[in-house]
């Protein structure tokens, strides 16, 4: 019944792809808006505390229950149950995974092809075709359906690949191209007048806002999000790794690298909306707020590459470039979730599944495109506020209390023999069987 496994072939592969999934729209559009509406510096801090002290926690428990049962979400969480009960719940919340997943890719992809069609416009401009140029940068329903369907094509044709030829190879070409990228915009937009008024609103911190409740459930619902947490991409992902790789590190070094970008994105994003002020665009909403949502990217930054004369199209075929390539290594992760319960449960070719799997969740962004008012908010909320949060505590309860304690521990020695005497293996297993549930229950409570 069962096709081999995928595995990645190398340490190196599976950070590229673990972080390529964690780093996306959430770590350079969402974190710099997040961080300039929340007291600056002051909401950098909290994030890189809750990174660390929650989110991380909240990985290694998708990583070693992933790498343990070596299967898909649902039945991994199944296979580590011993009541009938608890394997009922285990499947329960493997589906519920499965779902958010989906439903998440499903609205990631709209704002996908947005970023795609953004990038074909430069294009357009310097090939003098200034009409289509338009078209692709005034919202339609042709032009979402169209650029949408091209992102989930994407998506669809890496993960058909698989592990190896597929997700590693694609996240191992993709990430290094996003670090360049981002470098050389960020050395760019420091040096255009009004940058530095943009660094210091995002450096300079409002150490009043620390304790504020609001600033701290939204740091946390932004490191769930940013570690791409509870919908079981990661606890795939760890399922394809080797018994030879220490856990708690490869862990560790991907929320660096997450928690990295993200910080970086902020000195790219802040200032280049203040240079863009410079040049005469409005930065702040009506309630004084700095602008977050799509204005932001579709009209504030246009702004800024207009401004530039020359340089302007090709600055902006970096920008678009960089935001496509953070969605695509995101994207493969969520659509891995449901193609890899198929793969292990059906007789048909991984390809023929993943064109099918992929193409009913492109079916939903189409009905997300078609109801954008009514939908879009909805989905966001249901997956991203209200269920990642709950399926975390899930999936530390399940961790923490129903995988027991010895092959926690075997799981952890794979790859890191000397793990009893760390500091990790003395404070990890208490923390996420009480800590991570009771921190992430009480963030959520205030949120609601
Ligand atoms: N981590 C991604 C980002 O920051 O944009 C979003 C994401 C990816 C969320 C994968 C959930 C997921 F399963």
């Amino acid at each position: 019944m069962s096709t081999p496994r995928g595995q990645f072939s190398s340490k190196t592969g599976f950070i590229m792809a673990a972080a390529g999934s964690a780093v996306g729209l959430g770590n350079i559009w969402g974190f710099p808006t997040q961080t300039a509406s929340n007291g600056g510096a002051a909401f950098v801090l909290v994030y890189l505390i809750l990174a660390f002290a929650l989110a991380y926690p909240a990985l290694m428990a998708e990583l070693t229950l992933g790498r343990h049962s070596r299967a898909n979400t649902i039945d991994s969480l199944a296979a580590v149950a011993h009541r009938a009960s608890t394997k009922f719940f285990g499947r329960a919340v493997g589906w519920y995974g499965l779902i958010v997943a989906s439903l998440i890719l499903s609205f990631y992809t709209v704002v996908a092809g947005w970023m795609l069609a953004y990038l074909f416009a430069p294009i357009c401009q310097m090939l003098g075709m200034a009409e289509l140029q338009q078209w692709l940068t005034s919202q339609s329903l042709a032009r979402d359906l169209i650029f949408g369907g091209l992102f989930a094509g994407l998506t669809m044709a890496i993960i058909a690949g698989g592990v190896e030829a597929g997700i590693e190879r694609w996240s191992s070409r993709l990430m290094p191209a996003l670090i360049i990228l981002l470098m050389l915009l960020i050395i760019y937009v420091l040096m255009q007048e009004g940058a530095n008024e943009g660094l210091k609103l995002y450096l300079l911190p409002d150490l009043s806002q620390v304790t504020n409740p609001q600033l701290i459930v939204n740091a946390m619902g932004q490191a769930f999000f940013s570690l791409s947490l509870g919908v079981g991409t990661m606890m795939i992902y760890g399922s394809y790794l080797s018994k030879d790789d220490s856990l708690p590190r490869l862990g560790a070094i991907v929320t660096t690298v997450d928690v990295g970008i993200a910080f970086t994105a902020g000195l790219l994003i802040i200032p280049a909306m203040f240079v863009a002020q410079h040049h005469g665009a409005t930065i702040y909403a009506e309630g004084g707020s700095l602008l977050a949502g799509p204005d932001l990217i579709f009209q504030v930054l246009p702004v800024l590459f207009d401004s530039m004369g020359a340089a302007g199209p090709f600055v902006a075929l970096a920008f678009f470039g960089l935001m496509t390539i953070a969605s695509l290594t995101s994207s493969i992760s969520m659509l891995e979730v449901p193609v890899a319960r198929a793969v292990e449960r059906s007789e048909l070719p991984r390809p023929t599944l993943t064109f099918i799997i992929g193409g009913i969740i492109f079916a939903i962004s189409a009905v997300i495109i078609a109801n954008f008012g009514q939908l879009f908010g909805l989905v966001v909320d249901f997956t991203t506020k209200y269920s990642q949060p709950i399926l975390g505590i899930m999936l530390c309860i399940f961790a923490g209390w129903v995988m027991h304690r010895d092959r926690l521990l075997r799981e952890l020695k794979e790859g890191h023999e000397d793990i009893e005497q760390t500091l990790f293996w003395k404070i990890w297993p208490i923390y996420v069987r009480f800590f991570c549930p009771a921190l992430i229950l009480l963030s959520f409570w205030q949120s609601l």
